[in-house]
């Protein structure tokens, strides 16, 4: 028995495979080297969505009629949104969705996360919502309806090629979460809603916040190794770090360090990102000597998302928006190939004494 089923294959899958010793990530049958920053979000969510929708043309614009539809619906939905974190506030809008089986739902589910991020972001932070524009591409109008300003063409790829980086990745928590629901029919948006659940905790989706609050606290000490060493005195974990697969650093860390990069004025931030890097790998190295700890996504994803302006409440949010494409990919995947999941588990409490 393994509490975290650790190394159990639970679901086969043609849609995306991670291997933990190569350091490799395959999306239906690519490397993710060769997918992101080559394909645009619907590009790659049409191919990981085989069957589902046509083309990548038609899935754009289905995608962005399906935005503005959403955005009607969770309008009437802001002021219940009061003293609600940015990702509660999505977990509430994501739940107004009716299940029921419909041909465009997987469009419709995708286009309401892409939404929802971006009215939870603006409303919590005490901004008005931006309404869709159902002419761009998902990425242009999610991270304009978030800022509240459009992104250069640059900004957009950027962002772009984010969705792509982090729209799957094998049966991770969410994932998993998202298959559980599926496998009892209880139909795709309740299955979302779970997958948003199990993402947003700190050990899964939630850690890209907490990572540029490190930088905060680094910057502020002036001395990375001293405020590292004491964090992990402290039995801390060091956010950005370590993972449950990769024993190397993880390959979307590679792609997403190159594509923050190729924004304008990131010079410093890179470097300054780099040697705290550097510093909490010798320091995981010396304290953690029994597991090899490396990089993860969301190290790399805190800068990405900071040099786009998109505010830190939101990080686990935008990582929710990308990761539905999976998701939904899965959920379809589950019901179609699938069965009730429903393991055992050992009882190993106290037997109920009979008299003989
Ligand atoms: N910092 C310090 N120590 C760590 C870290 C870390 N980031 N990660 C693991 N460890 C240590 C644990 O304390 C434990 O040490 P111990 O045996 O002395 O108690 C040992 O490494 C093994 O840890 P587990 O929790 O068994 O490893 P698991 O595979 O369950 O953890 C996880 C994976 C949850 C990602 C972990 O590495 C972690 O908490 N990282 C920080 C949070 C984070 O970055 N999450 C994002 C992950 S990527 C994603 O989901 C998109």
């Amino acid at each position: 028995m393994r509490s975290g089923l650790d190394n159990v294959i639970a679901a086969e899958t043609v849609l995306s495979h991670v291997d933990g010793e190569a350091g490799r990530l395959i999306i239906r049958g690519l490397d993710l080297e060769d997918l992101a920053g080559h394909a645009t979000f619907e590009d790659a969510t049409a191919m990981l969505w085989e069957g589902i929708v046509k083309s990548p043309d038609d899935l754009k614009a289905e995608l962005g009629q399906a935005r503005v539809h959403a955005y009607e619906r969770f309008k009437p939905l802001a002021a219940n949104l009061n003293g609600l974190t940015t990702v509660e506030a999505m977990r509430l809008l994501l739940s107004s969705i009716p299940d029921g089986a419909h041909d465009r739902e997987p469009t419709d589910v995708l286009a309401a996360a892409g939404v929802a991020a971006a009215f939870a972001t603006r409303v919590t932070q005490g901004d008005d919502p931006i309404v869709p524009d159902a002419n761009l591409s998902h990425a242009a109008d999610v991270l304009r309806m978030i800022r509240g300003n459009a992104g250069d063409t640059e900004e957009v790829t950027a962002f772009d090629t984010y969705l792509v980086t982090v729209m799957d990745h094998g049966l991770n928590a969410s994932t998993f979460a998202a298959r559980v629901v599926a496998s009892t029919a209880a139909a795709l948006p309740s299955a979302v809603v779970a997958a948003l659940c199990a993402l947003k905790g700190p050990l899964h989706g939630g850690a890209p916040g907490p990572v540029l609050d490190m930088f905060d606290g680094i910057e502020k000490a002036g001395n990375a190794d001293a405020w590292i060493a004491d964090a992990l005195k402290r039995g801390e974990r060091l956010m950005g770090f370590g993972h449950r697969v990769y024993r190397v650093r993880d390959p979307r860390a590679n792609v997403l360090k190159t594509t923050v990069a190729k924004l304008k004025g990131r010079a410093n931030r890179i470097a300054f990102a780099e040697a705290i890097e550097a510093a909490a790998l010798r320091a995981l190295r010396d304290f953690k000597t029994e597991r090899r700890l490396d990089t993860n996504v969301e190290f790399y994803t805190a800068l990405l998302l900071e040099a786009l302006n998109i505010p830190r409440e939101a990080f686990t949010p935008v990582f929710a928006l990308a990761r539905t494409s999976g998701w939904i990919a899965h959920i379809r995947e589950q019901e179609t190939n699938g069965r009730l999941i429903r393991p055992q588990s050992r009882y190993v409490g106290t037997w109920p004494v009979k008299a003989a």
